[in-house]
């Protein structure tokens, strides 16, 4: 296939907007996939993807299409890029992009443009994709394609004659959508005449083949058996296998310009392949390519395994995970209440929830999870800054005095029905919000944009936002910069602990010299409530049986404690 014959594409859009159905049925109407196959969502590999319904991990495919083409009947080799549409995950999009020259944006025609719609239209429209804008889900009653087209030419000044209307589910539209790709998306625009230039999109290990990367090669062509050098780490490999994802591994002996593909090259982890790294022959000499952003931790949390014994366990399951995850970043702790764990940093809320989930399911670990914490900076007397991700880092000597400290922010974008537009500047003004735009889609719809500390989004935001709005807002947040933070003290953690059936004290210690102390008081339950009449021993032997259980409360030793509390009491740190 000359790269003329090549069409790379992705498909962009907010969660649950029908991109994973639309890739499946495209993947059907080209035979790449047989129809009813019985598993929906083909691309959603992973079980968490299946269960919760999102794309977490971007996938590849490649479809053979036939299509008219100024005149001649051609076979059209077509790679689709199936990217996850959630926050956390907005790295994956960016990576997925990279190797594509244009993108269906995907808007549900009755939900409307929503903020993840904005955030993925931006990165595509920023890597200079042309953008082919599908409304889809039409056969629901309350589609509206007309309002549809109107907010894309208001929001993104997209042509409404340009948009395709579809239903993944009927199968409505559908036909036009891969001649609209083949017509509309320009060709990869390497040359392959040059030396080889390939760019790695992503690398997972695979228990019989080792690791194997996804490539898209820019310039040139790779064959099996050719050696290959890592700009980024300098190694040289031998090309074992190539071939493409059809939707399998398929090998082919060969990958031209322009193609998107697989290799497998006896790399032994995937900490050799870097993602956004360029791969040449090692004999040449070329300009790597311009790489993509690192994933950039915005959430950290400490990870242990619920029996104190199964560190070798978790440290193991934790090592195979991260070999298919690399966005996540692992240290060992330890904690006195927990023991020896790790400190995993995460690209966001759902991000760790998936990892978590995953470690349980796909390695049997039982993991304690403590609450997510956000990366500070701290500036000490001398001049010296350090980051740190666990207050339990913080340096004990009390001499070395801290004379600021940042918090990390995030530009948050949200979509919201009008009328629930003053709970929401409420809320966000009391997350220490601080409004940047506001303004209207059209009549029904408002669009803000605000910057806000990621600490006060970390926790609960998401679901107080979406509790506010009857669950019609839609939120999304890129990283801002850090942000100078008043110091605050013990006394506003007190705020942060219920009143249980027994007296909390919270201390502030610098080192073991205690700085401050403040103590939640004890909530009693009523169990004199159903004594009616004035036995005195009665009540007494009720309050000694109410005292004897408080004392067991307290002592932890063999209880079960469940994950809410021990996220509860490691929230205020
Ligand atoms: P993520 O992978 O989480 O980003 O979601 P997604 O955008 O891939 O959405 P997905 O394809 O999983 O579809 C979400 C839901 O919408 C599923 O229940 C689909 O069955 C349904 N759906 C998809 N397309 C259509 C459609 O054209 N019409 C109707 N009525 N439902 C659809």
């Amino acid at each position: 296939y000359s790269s003329d014959k090549i069409r790379n594409f992705s498909i962009i859009a907010h969660v649950d907007h029908g991109k994973s159905t639309l890739a499946d049925r495209l993947l059907e109407l080209t035979g790449t996939i047989r129809k009813g196959h019985g598993q929906p969502q083909y691309l959603d590999k992973l079980q968490v993807e299946r269960e919760r319904g999102i794309t977490v991990k971007a996938q590849t495919a490649t479809m053979f299409h036939k299509h008219n083409f100024l005149g001649t009947d051609t076979e059209f080799l077509l790679n689709l890029v199936d990217t996850p549409g959630h926050v956390d995950f907005s790295y994956e999009v960016s990576r997925s992009l990279a190797a594509c020259q244009g993108a269906l944006l995907v808007v549900d025609a009755a939900q409307g443009v929503q903020a993840q719609t904005v955030a993925n239209f931006y990165l595509a429209f920023e890597s200079n994709l042309t953008i082919i804008p599908v409304i889809n889900k039409i056969d629901q009653p309350t589609a509206d394609p007309d309002r549809i087209k109107a907010q894309l030419k208001s929001m993104f000044d997209l042509d409404p004659s340009e948009a395709l209307l579809t239903s993944a589910k009927t199968g409505q539209g559908l036909v036009q959508v891969l001649p609209a790709v083949i017509e509309r998306i320009p060709p990869p625009p390497g040359k392959s005449n040059s030396p080889l230039r390939m760019l790695l999109l992503d690398a997972y290990y695979d228990e019989y083949k080792g690791v194997i990367c996804h490539v898209a090669v820019v310039d040139g062509a790779l064959r099996k058996g050719e050696k290959i050098s890592s700009a980024g780490t300098g190694q040289s490999y031998e090309v074992l296998d190539v071939g493409i994802m059809h939707p399998e591994l398929t090998p082919t002996g060969v990958l031209l310009t322009g193609q998107v593909g697989y290799i497998v090259s006896g790399m032994r982890s995937t900490k050799e392949a870097r993602v956004g790294d360029t791969l040449y022959h090692t004999r040449s000499t070329v300009d790597p390519l311009p790489g993509f952003k690192p994933a950039k931790h915005m959430v950290f949390s400490g990870v242990y395994p619920a029996d104190g014994s199964d560190f070798e366990a978790l440290n193991h399951a934790i090592e195979r995970l991260t070999c298919n995850d690399a966005s996540v970043s692992v240290t060992k702790e330890s904690s006195s209440a927990l023991g020896m764990g790790f400190r995993c940093g995460f690209l966001g809320l759902l991000h760790m929830d998936v990892f978590h989930q995953r470690l349980e399911q796909e390695y049997g670990a039982h993991v304690i999870s403590t609450v997510p914490t956000v990366p500070y900076i701290f500036e000490y007397a001398d001049g010296s800054k350090k980051h740190i991700h666990n207050p339990a880092t913080l340096p004990s000597n009390p001499k070395q005095r801290v004379t600021a400290c940042w918090e990390p922010t995030v530009l948050a974008t949200i979509i919201i029905p009008s009328e629930y537009v003053g709970s929401v500047i409420t809320l966000c003004s009391e997350r220490r919000g601080e409004q940047l735009e506001y303004s209207f889609i059209d009549s029904q719809r408002a669009f803000m944009k605000y910057r806000l500390p990621l600490r006060e989004i970390v926790v609960d935001f998401y679901n107080e936002l979406k509790s506010i709005t009857s669950g019609y807002a839609s939120f999304d947040y890129e990283d801002a910069e850090h942000n100078v933070l008043a110091c605050e003290l013990v006394e506003k953690l007190k705020k942060f602990i219920d009143r249980q059936m027994f007296e909390i004290t919270i201390q502030a210690a610098i080192g073991s010299k205690v700085i401050a102390r403040e103590t939640v008081s004890a909530m009693r339950k009523n169990v004199l409530a159903k004594c009616y009449g004035g036995d005195v021993t009665r009540k007494r032997k009720l309050l000694e049986k109410q005292k004897e259980g408080k004392k067991r409360m307290k002592r932890v030793g063999s209880v079960d404690i469940p994950q809410e509390a021990f996220h509860e009491l490691l929230k205020v740190s």
